[in-house]
C-alpha cells in the first residue's frame, strides 16, 4: 500500500469541485487504504480524495485518540443531510495547510449520509470533533479550505506565507 503524496497549498486542484463515484470496486478501495496510510503517517485525522490528487467524493477520518484502538471511516459520496443549531469550536488544522491552525466554527451536529467501504448505505450522527472533521472534510470536495471562515486579511496572510515556504522548499535540488 503506497502513501500518496498531499498536494499542499496554494494548488489550484484544492478549488475544484469533486465528482461523484459510481461504484466502490477493488480499485477504489486500494486507493482508499492508501489514502488511510498516507492519513496515518502524516499524521492527520481526515483526508478528502482531492488532497492526494484525486478529484472524486471520497474521504478518510479517523478520530481516534493516540492511545485508543485505530476506527478509520470510509466515506465515499458523503452528503451532510442536516446540521444542528448549536455551533462548537474546534482548533482546525489540514494537511494541505502545513503548520497552519485556527479556531473554527461549524455546527455541533451533523447527520451524513454516505457509501462506506464496501458500498454499503450508510447514515450517521456526528458531534464533537468528528462532526468538525466530516464538515471539514465535505467542504474539500466542494473546494473549500478552513481558511475560508476566516476574514481575507488573516487568509491572505496564510497563503502569502504558503507561497514562500513552497519556494524555499522548490529551491532545495538533491
Ligand atoms: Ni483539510
Amino acid at each position: 500500500m503506497p502513501q500518496r503524496k498531499i498536494i499542499t497549498e496554494p494548488d489550484t486542484i484544492l478549488r475544484k469541485k469533486s465528482l461523484t463515484l459510481e461504484k466502490v470496486d477493488n480499485e477504489l478501495r486500494e486507493l482508499m487504504d492508501d489514502m488511510l496510510e498516507t492519513m496515518y503517517a502524516a499524521p492527520g485525522i481526515g483526508l478528502a480524495g482531492v488532497q492526494v490528487g484525486i478529484l472524486k467524493r471520497l474521504i478518510v477520518i479517523d478520530v481516534s485518540g493516540d492511545k485508543e484502538k485505530k476506527n478509520p471511516l470510509f466515506l465515499v459520496n458523503p452528503e451532510i443531510i442536516s446540521k444542528s443549531n448549536n455551533t462548537s469550536i474546534h482548533e482546525e488544522g489540514c494537511l494541505s495547510l502545513p503548520g497552519y491552525f485556527a479556531e473554527i466554527e461549524r455546527p455541533a451536529e451533523c447527520q451524513v449520509k454516505y457509501i462506506d467501504y464496501n458500498g454499503k448505505k450508510k447514515e450517521m450522527r456526528a458531534n464533537g470533533l468528528l462532526a468538525t472533521c466530516i464538515q471539514h472534510e465535505v467542504d474539500h470536495l466542494n473546494g473549500i479550505l478552513f481558511i475560508d471562515y476566516l476574514s481575507k486579511l488573516k487568509r491572505d496572510m496564510i497563503i502569502k506565507k504558503l507561497v514562500k515556504n513552497k519556494k524555499e522548499l522548490n529551491k532545495i535540488v538533491l
